[in-house]
């Protein structure tokens, strides 16, 4: 077999087998497929896709590129969650803690920021000292000392992710559904969960822009997590916005620590709690997702969420004292306010190019090599349905990079769309599959 000729039987639109899949993929690791070579067959299977079939394997084979962890020696139902990527998309960063608090064990692998959606690793990774790399020993200790451990895909654990992710986020890759259902399975299944809860977005910030690409890519999901033998069910929820004000990887800190601590960011919590209602169902904590939702809201207000996510940036070697005073963060070294032009009611803002806006101005990546600045982002003032007064401020901008701050403003104003009559309600959980 040579990988030229999968490359060419996959452009044409052939359907491979597990030998040629498991050719390419395992070559990758090993070297004898190139980094040019693989970006030419993820394009391939952008265009001519795959059946459900190739990515049940393909996603067999990424679990298997590294170890699927053992957690049964640790009691309980163990449940994660994995969103399909979306834009102030924090809500692990609050899930976790709050169901873990709750008492069922909650051991997440995410993956860093992806096209022009986040990722919860950078996040993690801009509390100073955050580990996201653990072995698998520290992995499940810190399951059985607090309930939760949140880490990256590693050289042991689904390590084909791990390469293939980095290699999506710079070659225009990702929306994908085999691509994205593998990615995302084969690290929740090597992370050795019990259950799945998944968030899969749609609308214009989503991978999935379409509600019934968004149901297709759910079901697909569901599927692999059936033939694994995990419980999986998703939530299809709305990324026509960005999810709470923060988009950026130290800001969405800072709101998912207020949140922890109380505070109501109305739709960043709606979509927090259902998940986190499906989850303890999921385990068997809840009979129902509401019964689940109060007890997420109790750990909250009591603050025992709040509690379990500083025993986890602990456990992570962060740094705790930002947690406590994150005003004492570097700032960056240029911000802009973003002031209306008009007044009126937000009806619209455009989720996917707050996105892409975000990774200009150094909360994501352009190529692999790149490192984050996890100070740069957007804090938006304004969401849809407010009202806002002409010279209000919309927004703020962070960067250290003043050479693109006017190109920023620019695109972030036309971000914006401003209208006499408040927009018809649109629900943000369109249903549960
Ligand atoms: N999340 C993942 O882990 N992988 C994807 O491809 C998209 C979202």
């Amino acid at each position: 077999m040579n990988p030229v000729e999968i490359i060419r039987k996959k452009r044409n639109g052939s359907k491979l087998d597990r030998q040629e899949i498991e050719f390419f993929i395992n070559g990758y690791l090993r070297g004898s497929v190139s980094d040019y070579q693989m970006s030419a067959f993820l394009m391939a299977v952008y265009f001519q896709k795959m059946d459900f079939e190739e990515t049940a394997v393909l996603t067999d084979v990424m679990v298997h590129s590294g170890v699927v962890v053992d957690l049964s020696s640790i009691e309980g139902v163990k449940v994660d969650k994995h969103s399909t990527g979306g834009v102030g998309d924090k809500v692990s960063l609050i899930l976790a803690p709050m169901v873990a608090a709750c008492g069922v064990p909650v051991p997440m692998i995410s993956g860093r920021g992806l096209g022009h959606t986040g990722g919860t690793l950078d996040k993690l990774e801009s509390i100073p000292g955050f580990k996201t790399n653990l072995s698998i020993d520290d992995y499940k200790k810190n399951i059985s000392q607090i309930n939760l451990v949140m880490i990256g895909q590693t050289d042991e654990i689904a390590p084909a992710d791990r390469k293939l992710y980095a290699l999506r986020d710079v070659t225009g890759t990702v929306e994908s559904i085999p691509l994205i259902a593998a990615s995302i399975m084969s690290k929740k299944i090597a992370e050795g969960i019990d259950a799945l809860v998944l968030d899969v977005k749609t609308g214009r910030g989503a991978f999935m822009q379409s509600e019934s690409d968004a149901i297709e890519l759910a079901k697909n999901l569901i599927q692999i997590g059936k033939i694994f033998g995990k419980k999986t069910i998703a939530l299809l929820t709305d990324m026509n916005q960005p999810l709470g004000y923060a988009v950026g990887n130290w800001c969405e800190v800072v709101e998912c620590i207020e949140c922890l601590q109380g505070k109501n960011v109305p739709d960043l919590m709606e979509v927090t709690y259902a998940l986190g209602g499906g989850m303890l169902m999921l385990a068997g904590t809840a009979q129902t997702v509401e019964e689940g939702i109060s007890m997420c809201r109790e750990v909250i207000k009591s603050g025992k969420a709040f509690e379990k996510f500083n025993d986890l940036v602990k456990m992570q070697e962060g740094d705790i004292s930002y947690i406590k005073n994150p005003e004492k963060y570097p700032k960056s070294k240029f911000t802009k306010e973003i002031k209306s032009t008009s007044s009126g009611y937000i009806g619209h803002i455009d989720a996917l190019e707050i996105g892409f806006i975000s990774v200009m101005l150094g909360a994501g990546r352009m190529k692999v090599e790149d490192k984050i600045d996890p100070k740069a982002g957007i804090v938006l003032a304004k969401k849809i349905g407010d009202f806002v007064e002409n010279g209000e401020i919309l927004a703020k901008i962070f960067t250290d990079r003043g050479e693109i701050m006017d190109t920023a403003v620019n695109r972030l104003e036309k971000a914006y769309q401003i209208a006499s009559e408040p927009p018809v309600f649109q629900p943000l959980i369109h249903g549960m599959i």
